[in-house]
Formats: structure tokens, C-alpha cells, sequence
């Protein structure tokens, strides 16, 4: 940052990561009376169905409300935590191109069905990278469910009936990329300096947290994630990869399972 010397710098992390703990803790201290609630409006519950009067079906429906209120916020609670405790990243030597073609192949199925046209465009003979294969298959699944959100949840006046999602590998300047391009609404011009904040989110009941989730990793693997949007035409994600050092031939790995992305909605 510009004019801010390395010693105000240092104080400014230092100051970062007390809160973090701090809120990390909190959060913690959260939970415990949160499962309590839980359980006793499990019971309560239990009670009111038993020969139910009017007034008692009432109440459940109250109960019920509470009850969701309860996940709910044990689900943000979730995902601040996962978020705040960083990840244990484990980078092995993979070849980019096998883990898109299983993360792609199996999550085109879910697009095709809402009507979205996924094509999948690798760069032949690509230099391996070293990454941690199941946080950069959360990242591009996170991508992947915005950009099929951004398709999916416009007005259906403002559809072209033509939705697209096509992803790419192809050698970059320093390394290897990654696209990941709709053809859908793009991104606000006020929104776009916000997006990789935690809990922005212009979608009702969006976490907020699956952009800066994928940056994060990407970051924490010495890459980088950038994007570029145009109005009414589209939005790109790109994700700049490092080769492995001591380049071998490619290996085309064998895929392992895929991971689940972003809590579903
Ligand atoms: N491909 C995209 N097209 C349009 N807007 C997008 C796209 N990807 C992300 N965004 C915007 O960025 C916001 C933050 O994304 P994200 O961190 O994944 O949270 P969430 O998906 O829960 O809203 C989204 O709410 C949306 O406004
Ligand atoms: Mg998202």
C-alpha cells in the first residue's frame, strides 16, 4: 500500500490476526449455547406434536421458525470459521487439464439440466502445476456456481435462451491459466469492487464467501485470481497458476472424488 511503511504495515497485520482470533473465539462461544437451543426446540417440538390442539400447531409453526433461524445461523457460523482458520494446503504435481475435465464433466450434468451450455476447452501438452487438487477444485466449483447463478437467476425476459459457461486451460505468461467465462448479466460497476469481500453478495441467501474462498486458496498457492466484466455481455474469472518447478512430462492423473463446493442454497 502506498505511504504506509513496513513497521505500520506489520502493526496493521498483527492488529488483523488479534481479530481474527478474537472472532474466531467468539464464534466458538456461539455455538455451544446455539446446539442447546437446538435441542430444546427439538424437544418442545416433541411435546407440541403429541396430540396436538390448535393452539399447540401454532406454536409449532413458531418453533419451526426458530428452529431454521437456528440452522441458519449455525451454517454462517460454519462458514465464518472454515473461512477464519485458513486452510492446510497439501500441493503435489497435477495435471490442470485432468482435474478440469472430472470437475467439469461431472458439474455440466447440473447446468445441462437448468438449460446452460457448459464447453470445456483444454490446451494440449500443458506444463504440470503444483497445487493442492481438492481447495482448487472448491475454488472452481465456486466460479462454476456463480457464473451458472448469474445465468440462471435473471429475469426471464433478460435470458437469450443461449446461456453459456465455457471454461479454458491455456499457457499463460508465468505459468498456466484457468478461465471460467459466462455470457450472462456481468458484474455492477459498484458491485465489482466489493465482490471478494467476505459476505458481499447481491443474491438472496448467498454466503458471500465463495469468491474470497477462491482467492484465498489460489493466493496461498502463489497464484492468482483476476476478472474481467463487461455489462449485458459477460464476466471472465482467471486463475494464473505456477508450473511445477523441475518441469516433467505432463502427468494425467488419475481423478479422486470430487469435493463439494460452496454449502448448496
Ligand atoms: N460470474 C458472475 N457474474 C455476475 N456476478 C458475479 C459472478 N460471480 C460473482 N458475482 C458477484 O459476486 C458476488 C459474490 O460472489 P460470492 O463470493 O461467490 O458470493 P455468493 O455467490 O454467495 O453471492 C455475487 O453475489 C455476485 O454479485
Ligand atoms: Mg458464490
Amino acid at each position: 500500500m502506498l505511504g504506509m511503511g513496513s513497521s505500520e504495515n506489520k502493526s496493521r497485520q498483527s492488529r488483523l490476526a488479534f481479530l481474527g482470533t478474537l472472532a474466531s473465539g467468539l464464534a466458538h462461544e456461539i455455538k455451544n449455547p446455539l446446539s442447546a437451543m437446538s435441542v430444546n426446540l427439538q424437544m418442545l417440538r416433541e411435546d407440541l406434536e403429541a396430540n396436538a390442539t390448535s393452539r399447540e400447531t401454532r406454536m409449532l409453526k413458531r418453533v419451526g421458525v426458530l428452529e431454521r433461524e437456528v440452522v441458519r445461523l449455525e451454517e454462517i457460523l460454519d462458514g465464518f470459521l472454515r473461512f477464519a482458520r485458513g486452510y492446510k494446503l497439501d500441493p503435489t504435481r497435477q495435471s490442470l487439464n485432468a482435474l478440469l475435465r472430472e470437475v467439469v464433466e461431472f458439474w455440466a450434468a447440473k447446468a445441462a439440466a437448468a438449460g446452460v451450455d457448459v464447453q470445456l476447452v483444454l490446451e494440449p501438452d500443458l506444463p504440470d502445476v503444483e497445487i493442492d487438487a481438492n481447495y482448487v477444485k472448491q475454488a472452481l466449483l465456486n466460479l462454476l456456481n456463480n457464473a451458472f447463478d448469474a445465468l440462471t437467476q435473471r429475469p426471464a425476459a433478460e435470458k437469450s435462451g443461449r446461456e453459456q459457461i465455457l471454461v479454458c486451460s491455456r499457457r499463460g505468461k508465468s505459468g498456466v491459466e484457468l478461465l471460467v467465462i459466462d455470457n450472462g448479466p456481468g458484474i455492477s460497476a459498484d458491485a465489482r469492487t466489493h465482490i471478494f469481500d467476505p459476505y458481499f453478495s447481491t443474491k438472496a441467501g448467498g454466503s458471500g464467501l465463495g469468491l474470497p474462498t477462491a482467492r484465498r486458496i489460489i493466493e496461498e498457492l502463489g497464484g492468482t485470481l483476476t476478472f474481467d466484466t463487461e455489462l449485458d455481455r459477460g464476466t471472465s474469472f482467471r486463475i494464473e497458476l505456477k508450473t511445477a518447478a523441475d518441469p516433467q512430462p505432463p502427468s494425467d492423473a488419475p481423478p479422486s472424488p470430487p469435493p463439494a463446493g460452496e454449502p448448496p442454497r
